[in-house]
């Protein structure tokens, strides 16, 4: 049976939650899924795609990123997903993504408030100001990236951080986590990895 990594990075523990349920819908396709944080990865040799999670902390978690640089020859050899957790979305182009299937969840997106005119804070939140680095440093055969809401909690932050998350970021604190939207992503990944025979 192909067995897909799910791994993830969280400070609050909302990334883990949907890694956990991606990773449960997987199994659901007949495949095997396995869930870790990255942290414990050692390895991805043992699995046939891998699928990597993390939220925006002012940008994409840099752990996340700093793992796409440093293991970009392993995870070049199977198929990989990438999804990210946020608070903000500002309706935007989406960047050049040949060969990529780019999910976003509907509900996390709002539009600018005055058309074609990005405010400060809309222009740190657009697909291109947040995926950039992220397609920098992801693998060539990047197959599928998805971007969830995330759930933000005031009162678990140092002062900086929730000053930052307000005045840059400009989320409110809630839970935007959309779990139909989120479990749909998850069984359809078989098919966007690629994972045809069973
Ligand atoms: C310091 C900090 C910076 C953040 N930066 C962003 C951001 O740039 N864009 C965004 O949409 N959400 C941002 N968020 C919200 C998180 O992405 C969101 O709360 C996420 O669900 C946290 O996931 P976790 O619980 O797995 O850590 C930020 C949160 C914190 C604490």
């Amino acid at each position: 049976m192909k067995k897909v990594l799910v791994t993830y990075i969280t400070h609050s523990g909302t990334t883990r939650d949907v890694a956990e349920a991606i990773a449960e819908e997987i199994s659901k396709t007949g495949f095997e899924a396995q869930v870790f944080e990255l942290a414990e990865v050692k390895s991805t040799n043992d699995f046939d795609a891998v699928v990597i999670g993390a939220p925006m902390i002012i940008g994409w978690h840099r752990s996340a990123l700093n793992y796409l640089k440093t293991h970009k020859a392993e995870l070049a050899s199977k198929p990989v997903a990438l999804f990210l957790t946020a608070m903000s979305l500002t309706e935007s182009p989406s960047p050049e993504m040949q060969g990529v299937d780019l999910h976003i969840d509907q509900k996390l997106i709002t539009p600018p408030q005055k058309p074609g005119r990005f405010s400060f804070k809309e222009s740190f939140t657009t697909l291109k100001h947040y995926l950039a680095p992220v397609l920098k440093a992801a693998p060539t055969n990047l197959k599928a990236l998805a971007f969830f809401g995330g759930r933000l909690d005031m009162y678990r932050l140092k002062w900086y951080d929730a000053l930052f998350v307000m005045l840059v970021v400009g989320a409110k604190p809630g839970e935007k986590r959309n779990w139909p939207d989120i479990r749909a992503w998850g069984a359809s990944l078989p098919a966007l990895l690629k994972l045809e025979e069973k």
